[in-house]
């Protein structure tokens, strides 16, 4: 069997990449290509790359049922840097006795010599590469003598590239470009709904300001505005409860970020990250969107601070043993200037009385408002109603009923 192995960051995949491992698998009759995200840039790190599981997600889309094609996510399994020699060795160990064959971009021949491993590199696979323009062939072709001497076997095939880079693809993304007929159109599609690249880079350090724009563009202008009034409430409360006040205006401005995005995106971002879904879950949308927002900014974002991801997260169930940053996105949420429903007044006096009588008003009102739906309910909203009651909270179900008759 015949192997193309075919490695990179594909961040994100494109015909480019497609069209060089098509051609290559033509010519030397391979029986497959494998591609093979890398969970870290190896050579070329740029401050904003999608993570892992989305690469690797984006290459399935990007082959669908090619059979030429297998994604392989041995890499992104090992984290952290990959020796490419170790990859080979692994790819052997799933396809014992299979010829392999390195499939690189000219970039990266020209500098295989250096590799950790060269030499077990040259054992283990040929070296494959394609020149980028009219003079790179005679550079391929005398680098390839060099590492012919030390041992390799090596393949310059003259394939008309693509004039398509990933970096090209992100300057459109960013500059608000199409990338049609650059990228498979599933692959613009997931790109587009995820609102891949479309933030500078940043890294995790983003401001509040690009965190702003961000859901501007995700939003619809109505829950724009209710997010950035719940981020002005968030800020109030956080003082009052105890929570560091920044943050919690950080984690308003986020906490609706999936809300808009549809129940199939939500879903899709959940299921990507690897989450399963309970039956309680499964059956209950509205706290889906909190879920998926809580993936969004760890991942997407690069949101480390785990109690902002998690005031993310349970701002729609709530739970037992919530921190202040937590209520205070909960209550925020419920109390933000925008908020009109019945109680919404009750509600923003309580808020400022304290945690407790706040936390039974709005859980009793969630519970309430569930069992009118005969909807299920989660589990973490009666653990979070227990504590509350438990603990001698005043000012919750009785008033919530009057209001509600009001
Ligand atoms: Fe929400
Ligand atoms: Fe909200």
């Amino acid at each position: 069997m015949k192997i193309g192995v075919f490695g990179g960051a594909f961040d994100p995949i494109h015909n480019g990449h497609l069209h060089l491992a098509r051609e290559f698998a033509r010519r030397l009759s391979l029986d497959k290509v494998l591609l093979i995200p890398t969970s870290l840039p190896p050579h070329k790190p740029h401050a904003y790359m999608a993570p892992p599981q989305l690469r690797l997600m984006m290459c399935r889309l990007a082959v669908g049922e090619d059979g030429l094609f297998e994604v392989s996510d041995i890499e992104i399994r090992r984290e952290g840097a990959s020796f490419t020699a170790d990859t080979l060795n692994e790819v052997l160990k799933i396809y014992p006795g299979a010829k392999l064959f390195l499939i690189t971009g000219a970039d990266m021949f020209l500098t295989l010599g250096t590799w950790n491993r060269f030499e077990e590199i040259a054992r283990l696979a040929t070296l494959c590469a394609a020149p980028r323009g009219d003079g790179d062939s005679q550079r391929l072709k005398s680098y390839a003598k060099t590492l012919e001497q030390r041992g390799a076997k090596c393949v310059i095939e003259d394939i008309p590239l693509m004039d398509v880079s990933s970096t090209a693809i992100r300057e459109k993304i960013l500059a608000g470009e199409s990338i049609d007929r650059l990228v498979p159109a599933p692959i613009e599609e997931y790109i587009k709904k995820f609102g891949l690249y479309k933030t500078a880079p940043g890294g995790p350090g983003y401001s509040d300001s690009q965190f702003i724009e961000i859901i501007r563009g995700r939003l619809s202008p109505k829950r724009f505005k209710h997010s950035l009034a719940v981020a002005e409430q968030a800020k109030r409360l956080a003082t009052l409860y105890g929570a560091d006040p920044k943050k919690a205006y950080t984690a308003g401005i986020l906490h609706d970020i999936m809300k808009d995005a549809g129940a199939e995106a939500q879903l899709q971002i959940i299921g990507d990250f690897g989450i399963i879904l309970d039956n309680v879950e499964k059956n209950l949308p509205g706290c889906w969107h909190a879920i998926a927002g809580a993936v969004f900014i760890e991942h997407i974002l690069g949101i480390t601070d785990r109690d902002l991801i998690n005031a993310v997260r349970y701002h729609t169930t709530g739970r037992a043993g919530m921190s202040p940053l937590e209520v205070t996105i909960y209550l925020a949420d419920f109390t933000s200037a925008d908020r009109d429903f019945p109680g919404a007044d009750e509600m923003r006096r309580l808020a400022e009385t304290g945690i407790r009588p706040a936390m039974k008003y709005g859980l009793s009102f969630v519970l309430r408002e569930l069992i009118d739906k005969s909807s299920v309910i989660h589990p973490d909203s009666i653990h979070a109603y227990n504590e509350t009651v438990l603990a001698g909270g005043e000012g919750g179900a009785e008033n919530a009923e009057e209001q509600k008759k009001n």
